[in-house]
C-alpha cells in the first residue's frame, strides 16, 4: 500500500507543479499591479429607511495582458465578511434592497491579485428611520375598569427593538398613560391598559425606536383603532334638601344618587364625607343619605365617593347653612376671687338677640337657668363654667370660662417626726400644714431667718421637709395661695440637736507612776457630745466600772487619794449620752498607772538589810581573829591596827592619800547638807529592781575584800555602776544612820 500512495503523490504532485508553472509563466509574462481600491455607496451613505442601497467595490488594475487578470473582492460591514466573488470586472455592486437600521454599519472591501490585496477605507453607512409600526388590539369595545391589550410589532426590523405605546382620548393631546418596553428577541409587545372611569373613546399610539450605532432611530407613531368606553356606574349627583337658604334648626338632607348599567353585577359603595369623617355610606343600592338638623357645625365642603374595585368616581358639593343666632358668649366679672366675695356670669347672644332660653352652667351641672347667675362665692364655686342658648331646637354652647374661688389658708401647722430631740448627723422631716384654705398651696421653710426650700402642694397634705441640722435650730413656715391675703405664718418650732459623744480619752493628771500614799487622778474626756454623758472608769479586765458619774461637761475626773500597791494596773474608760446607741459605745484608750514604794521606805529596808550584814560580818571577822589567835600566834598579825576598820567615817581617813577617797569625800561632804532635806524632796526615778540588785551586789563582797575595807567595798561597788546614783545612796545610808 505504501508504494500504490507513493506513485499516486507522485502523479498529483505533477498536476500540481504544471498548474504552478503554468500560473508563473503567464504572470511573469503578464506584469501587472493594483492602482486604486474604493467604494461608492448608491445613492448616498445616508439613506431613508426602505430605500434601495447598493454598495460598489471599484478597482483599477495595470497590466500588459489585453485579457483583464481574474481578481477576487470581499465585502465586509463591521469586519465581518458577507459577500465573496470572484470577478474579471473592474466594478463589482453589492444590492440590499430596502435597507433597514440593521444595515446601517462600516462597510469596506478587498481585492485580491494573486499574491497582492488591497483594502478600501471604512464606509459609514446610515439608515434613517424605522419602518412604521402595526398596533393591534384585543377589542374595540370595553367597560369601564376593563383591560385592553395592546400589541405593536415591527415585522421588518430586528429585536431589540424599544416600543413606547400612550394612551390618548380621542380629540385630547394629552397622554393619560404612557407604557414603555423593550423587546429583546422578538419584534413587537403586548402591553396591558386599565380603562379609567374619565376614558370615553380612546387609542393608543405606537413608537419604535432601535439603537444603531452611537445613534437611535425612531419610527413614526402609529395609532391604533378607537376603543369606545362604556360606563359601569354614571357619576355621583347631589341632591340637597331643603332647596335654597338653609336656616339651622331646619332638617339637612344630603343625598348621594349614581346610576348602575346592566352589566354591573353589584352595586358599587357609595360614601358620603364630611372633610375626613364619613357621615353616611351605602353598599346595596344606588344612594346614600345622611340626614341631620342643619347647623352652622354642618357647613362644609361634602364628598361621594363612589368606588368599585378599579374605579372610583368623586364628585363634591359646598352646603352653606344660615346661622340662626351667632354663638352665645359669656362673661365673668372676675375669674379668680376670694372665698365670700361676689360672683357675677352673664351669658348674652352677640347682635339683635331673639328671645332665648339660657342655661348657665358649671360643668355639667345646671347653675342657673337664667342669662345672669350672681352669688357670694364660696370654694366650691370654682370649676369651668359655660352657658347654652337654645332658641326652638337649635342649642349653642358658649366659651369656657375658668373660675377659681379662693379660700383663705388657716394658719400653718409645723411639726416634725415624733422625737423632740434630734442626734446630730440625723435628717428630720419639718412639715407644714394649712389644713384649710384652696390649693395650690406654696410653703417656704424658715430655718432661722434663711429660706431653706419651697415647696408646692396641690392639695391640703402637709409639705415635707428634710433638714439636716446640727445644732440646735429654729423652723418657721410661710404658707400662700390664690387668696388675696398675706402669706401666712406658722408657730416656731424649735428643735434640739443632741451631739453623739466623739473621741472619749483617758488621761492621767499628775504622773503616771505614783509613789504610794500619793494620789492618783484619771480624766476621761470627750471631743464632742451633748451632756448630760456618762462616764465609767474601768480597771483592768474587771467587767464593772469601779466608778461611774453623769455630767453636763465634757470630762469627769476620778480621784484616789491614797494610791496603794492594789491602784497599780490598767484603766480605760468609757463614755455615752443618750445620742450614743448602746452597743456603738467605744472605750477610750487604756493607761498603765505604777505604783511605787516611797523611797524613805526603800532605803529604810535597805539600811535594816545592810545593817544585818555588817554585824554578821563584824560578828565573823571577831570570831575568825579569837580563833586565829588562839591557835598560832603570829607577831605580824598582831602588829597590823584594827581601829581604822571600824571607824570608816572617822576623820583620820581623809588623811588617806587615796585620791579616789578623796573625791568621794569631797562629795560626800556636799551630799551630806542635801541629806539634811526631806526625803521624799527627792523625785529621782529609781526602780525597786535597781535597788534590790544593789544589794545583792554587795552581799558576796565581803568574800572578796573579807573584813579588810569592810562598808567601804560595798559603796564603791556600787558608785562603779553610777556615781552619782551611788553617791546619793551613799548619803542617804549615811542619814539614816545617823537618824537611827
Ligand atoms: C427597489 O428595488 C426593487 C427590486 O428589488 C424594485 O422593485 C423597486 O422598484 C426599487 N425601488 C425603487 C424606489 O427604486
Ligand atoms: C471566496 O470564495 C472562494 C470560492 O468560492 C474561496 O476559495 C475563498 O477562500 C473565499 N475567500 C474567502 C476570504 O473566504
Ligand atoms: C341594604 O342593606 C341594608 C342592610 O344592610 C338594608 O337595610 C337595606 O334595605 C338594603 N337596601 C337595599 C336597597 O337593598
Ligand atoms: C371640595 O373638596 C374636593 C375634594 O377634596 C375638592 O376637589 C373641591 O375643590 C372642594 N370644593 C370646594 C368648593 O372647596
Ligand atoms: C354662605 O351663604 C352666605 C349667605 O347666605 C354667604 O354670605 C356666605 O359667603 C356663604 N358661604 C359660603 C362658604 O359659600
Ligand atoms: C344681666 O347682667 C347684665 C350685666 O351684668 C345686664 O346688662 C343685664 O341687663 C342683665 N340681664 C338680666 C336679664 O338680668
Ligand atoms: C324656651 O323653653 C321653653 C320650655 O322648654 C319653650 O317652651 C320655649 O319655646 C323656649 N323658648 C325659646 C325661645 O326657645
Ligand atoms: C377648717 O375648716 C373647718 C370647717 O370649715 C373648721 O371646723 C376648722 O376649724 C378649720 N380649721 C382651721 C385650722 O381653721
Ligand atoms: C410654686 O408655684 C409658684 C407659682 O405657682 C412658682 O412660681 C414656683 O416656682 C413654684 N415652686 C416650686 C418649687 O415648684
Ligand atoms: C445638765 O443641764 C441641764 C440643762 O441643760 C440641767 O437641767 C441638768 O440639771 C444638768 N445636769 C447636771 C447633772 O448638771
Amino acid at each position: 500500500t505504501q508504494l500504490r500512495w507513493t506513485q499516486e503523490g507522485n502523479m498529483w504532485l505533477g498536476v500540481l507543479l504544471t498548474l504552478l508553472l503554468c500560473a508563473s509563466l503567464e504572470g511573469q509574462e503578464n506584469p501587472f499591479t493594483i492602482n486604486s481600491i474604493h467604494m461608492e455607496i448608491l445613492p448616498r451613505q445616508e439613506v431613508r429607511n426602505g430605500e434601495n442601497l447598493t454598495l460598489q467595490c471599484i478597482v483599477d488594475v495595470s497590466t500588459t495582458s489585453r485579457v483583464k487578470p481574474q481578481h477576487q473582492v470581499l465585502f465586509y460591514k463591521d469586519d465581518v465578511l458577507f459577500h465573496n466573488v470572484s470577478s474579471m470586472e473592474n466594478t463589482e455592486s453589492y444590492f440590499i434592497s430596502q435597507a433597514r437600521v440593521y444595515d446601517a454599519g462600516r462597510y469596506k472591501c478587498t481585492v485580491i491579485l494573486n499574491s497582492k490585496e488591497k483594502t478600501t477605507a471604512e464606509y459609514k453607512v446610515l439608515v434613517k428611520g424605522v419602518s412604521d409600526p402595526r398596533v393591534t388590539l384585543d377589542k374595540k369595545e370595553v367597560i369601564e375598569g376593563g383591560v385592553v391589550m395592546v400589541t405593536c410589532s415591527v415585522p421588518e426590523e430586528k429585536p431589540p427593538i424599544h416600543f413606547t405605546i400612550e394612551k390618548l382620548e380621542l380629540n385630547v393631546k394629552d397622554v393619560k398613560q404612557r407604557r414603555e418596553k423593550t423587546a429583546q428577541s422578538q419584534n413587537f409587545v403586548t402591553l396591558e391598559f386599565t380603562v379609567e372611569e374619565q376614558d370615553r373613546v380612546i387609542s393608543f399610539y405606537c413608537q419604535a425606536s432601535i439603537v444603531s450605532g452611537t445613534s437611535v432611530e425612531i419610527s413614526n407613531s402609529i395609532r391604533s383603532d378607537l376603543v369606545t368606553v362604556r360606563e359601569s356606574f354614571s357619576n355621583p349627583k347631589f341632591h340637597i334638601s331643603p332647596k335654597g337658604v338653609i336656616i339651622e334648626g331646619d332638617q339637612l338632607l344630603i343625598k348621594c344618587t349614581i346610576q348602575v348599567t346592566h352589566q354591573a353585577q353589584s352595586f358599587p359603595e357609595i360614601i358620603i364625607q364630611k372633610d375626613k369623617e364619613i357621615v353616611a355610606h351605602s353598599r346595596n343600592g344606588s344612594e346614600a343619605v345622611y340626614s341631620v338638623m342643619a347647623t352652622v357645625e354642618h357647613n362644609s365642603n361634602y364628598t361621594c365617593k363612589v368606588e368599585a374595585s378599579r374605579i372610583s368616581k368623586v364628585s363634591s358639593i359646598v352646603v352653606n347653612i344660615t346661622e340662626l343666632f351667632s354663638r352665645p358668649k359669656l362673661k365673668s366679672s372676675t375669674t379668680r376671687l376670694d372665698q365670700g366675695e361676689g360672683l357675677s356670669l352673664w351669658c348674652f347672644i352677640p347682635g339683635a338677640p331673639p328671645a332665648a332660653n339660657f342655661t348657665i352652667q358649671k360643668g355639667d351641672v345646671i347653675m342657673s337657668q337664667d342669662q345672669n347667675f350672681t352669688k357670694i362665692a364660696s370654694e366650691w364655686d370654682s370649676g369651668t363654667y359655660s352657658c347654652v342658648a337654645g332658641i326652638g331646637k337649635v342649642v349653642k354652647r358658649s366659651n369656657k370660662v375658668q373660675i377659681t374661688v379662693c379660700e383663705m389658708l388657716s394658719k400653718p401647722s409645723i411639726f416634725h417626726d415624733s422625737r423632740s430631740e434630734v442626734i446630730k448627723g440625723q435628717t428630720i422631716e419639718v412639715s407644714c400644714q394649712s389644713v384649710n384654705g384652696s390649693s395650690p398651696i406654696s410653703y417656704q421653710l424658715l430655718k432661722g431667718s434663711d429660706i431653706l426650700a419651697n415647696q408646692n402642694v396641690s392639695s391640703n397634705e402637709p409639705a415635707v421637709f428634710k433638714d439636716n441640722p446640727t445644732k440646735d435650730v429654729e423652723y418657721q413656715c410661710l404658707a400662700d395661695n390664690c387668696h388675696s391675703h398675706a402669706s401666712m405664718f406658722s408657730e416656731v418650732l424649735r428643735v434640739k440637736v443632741i451631739a453623739p459623744v466623739d473621741e472619749v480619752k483617758l488621761s492621767v493628771l499628775l504622773n503616771e507612776e505614783v509613789e504610794s500614799g500619793q494620789a492618783i487622778v484619771l480624766r476621761c474626756s470627750v471631743k464632742e457630745g451633748s451632756g448630760p454623758i456618762t462616764y465609767k472608769f474601768y480597771k483592768d479586765k474587771e467587767n464593772k466600772p469601779f466608778h461611774e458619774v453623769t455630767s453636763n461637761d465634757t470630762q469627769a475626773i476620778w480621784h484616789e487619794p491614797t494610791a496603794s500597791k492594789e491602784q497599780e494596773g490598767r484603766y480605760y474608760c468609757m463614755a455615752s449620752n443618750r445620742a450614743t446607741p448602746s452597743k456603738n459605745i467605744l472605750p477610750s484608750n487604756t493607761l498603765t498607772v505604777r505604783v511605787y514604794l516611797a523611797p524613805w521606805k526603800k532605803g529604810l529596808i535597805a539600811v535594816v538589810v545592810i545593817t544585818v550584814i555588817i554585824v554578821a560580818l563584824i560578828l565573823g571577822a571577831r570570831f575568825y581573829f579569837l580563833k586565829k589567835a588562839k591557835a598560832k600566834q603570829m607577831p605580824v598579825e598582831m602588829s597590823r591596827p584594827a581601829a581604822p576598820l571600824l571607824n570608816s567615817n572617822n576623820e583620820k581617813t581623809l588623811s588617806d592619800p587615796n585620791t579616789e577617797a578623796n573625791r568621794h569625800y569631797g562629795y560626800n561632804e556636799d551630799v551630806g547638807n542635801h541629806a539634811m532635806k526631806p526625803l521624799n524632796e527627792n523625785k529621782e526615778p529609781l526602780t525597786l529592781d535597781v535597788e534590790y540588785t544593789e544589794v545583792e551586789v554587795t552581799s558576796p563582797e565581803p568574800h572578796r575584800g573579807l573584813g579588810t575595807k569592810g562598808t567601804e567595798t560595798v559603796y564603791s561597788e556600787i558608785r562603779k555602776a553610777d556615781p552619782d546614783l551611788v553617791e546619793n545612796r551613799y548619803s542617804r545610808t549615811e542619814g539614816s544612820l545617823d537618824g537611827t
